[in-house]
């Protein structure tokens, strides 16, 4: 069976960006390959340095992700800080990555933008941080949204200098969507794409509750219509039609299509028909989730059996990795 690997960060709610762009895909995935997901705890400490916050938000991705369909029994669900061998393979790739690249990485330069007062080198150094995550397990397809694609082609250009370095040890990995495209949701103000810290209005967190879900998306920015047949639509607008496709019914989704089309579409009622939508989508997520959430025993078992998976699917690629590198000497 073919690996697959993919992470999230808890630095924050999830949001229908996360489940669309990612855990929807991790759910259909598990039922037909070899699953590794994980909560990013080290990731996020490039950026949230604060941890008063973080084993709560753990808690509540796993939680989060079972309650989206994910089956513990069928993947090995953990946290990355309990798989030490993630930081050794880190510790290689560091060798093999140049600063020239890891400068270039437009995540970096974002990041450097927004805070310039905590330019860390883990910060510098994320992608080969992701690069260990994914290698560790010698995975070939990582379900991520559209902004971790540049991430996955450094991940690969990593472990083809280790290969051409040290001899073959990694497969080359991809980033993986069921359509051919890559998924990014943008946020409902139309400014970038949602995020788990922007504009909070703008964002649906899987953990908001109805009345919430309603009133963010009858703010979503539109217009006044388009005035010539069959134009193109605004990428604020496809976003909406995007939702529309992932929590309507075909029919639905046909009927504002040809509205839009023929110039007739009321946008108010469309949100509408968008909220109540996602209402009935959303609302078992969230109650799921928080069931989950409280059962604090079982979410420990979880992570226990899911780093013990990890672990063993780790320390056998750790084990090639040091013969190839040369680092063997009893
Ligand atoms: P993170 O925590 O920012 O996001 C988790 C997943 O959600 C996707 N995503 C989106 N997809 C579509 N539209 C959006 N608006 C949107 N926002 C987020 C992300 O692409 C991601 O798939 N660096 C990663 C975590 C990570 C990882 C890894 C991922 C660490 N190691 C190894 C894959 C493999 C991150 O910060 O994701």
């Amino acid at each position: 069976k073919e690996v697959v690997l993919s992470g999230i960060r808890p630095t924050g709610f999830l949001h229908l960006g996360n489940y669309f762009g990612a855990m929807r895909n991790f759910v259909r995935m598990q039922e037909e390959f070899e699953c590794y997901f994980f909560v990013a705890d080290w990731h996020s400490l490039t950026t949230h340095p604060d941890t008063k916050e973080l084993r709560s938000s753990v808690l509540r991705v796993i939680a989060e992700n079972i309650a989206c369909g994910l089956d513990p029994e069928k993947v090995a669900l953990y946290v990355q800080s309990d798989v030490r061998e993630i930081a050794e393979l880190y510790l290689y790739l560091n060798m093999l990555a140049y600063t020239g690249e890891l400068e270039r990485t437009t995540t970096f330069k974002d990041k450097v933008r927004l805070n310039p007062g905590n330019v860390n080198a883990g910060l510098l150094t994320y992608p080969v941080l992701m690069a260990a995550d994914i290698l560790v397990h010698r995975a070939v397809k990582v379900p991520v949204g559209k902004d971790q694609e540049q991430h996955i082609e450094m991940a690969r250009n990593f472990a083809e200098r280790f290969n051409h370095r040290y001899g073959d040890v990694f497969p080359a990995p991809h980033a993986f969507n069921y359509s051919t495209k890559l998924v990014k949701i943008m946020s409902l103000d139309g400014v970038g794409k949602m995020s788990k810290s922007e504009n909070q209005m703008a964002t649906l967190y899987l953990a908001d509750d109805d009345d919430s879900i309603r009133k963010k998306i009858m703010k979503a920015k539109t217009d006044s219509g388009p005035t010539e047949h069959n134009s193109e639509k605004p990428d604020y607008i496809e976003n909406l039609f995007t939702l529309m496709k992932l929590v309507s019914t075909d029919d639905v989704v046909q009927q504002f299509e040809a509205a839009f089309n023929g110039c007739s579409i009321r946008y108010g009622d469309m949100k509408k028909q968008l909220a109540e939508d996602m209402v009935k989508f959303m609302s078992p997520i969230r109650e799921k989730a928080a069931a989950i959430q409280n059962d604090k025993e079982y979410l420990a078992k979880i992570m226990a059996s899911g780093a013990e998976k990890a672990r063993a699917s780790a320390s056998k690629t750790l084990a090639e990795v040091r013969k190839a590198v040369g680092m063997q000497y009893l």
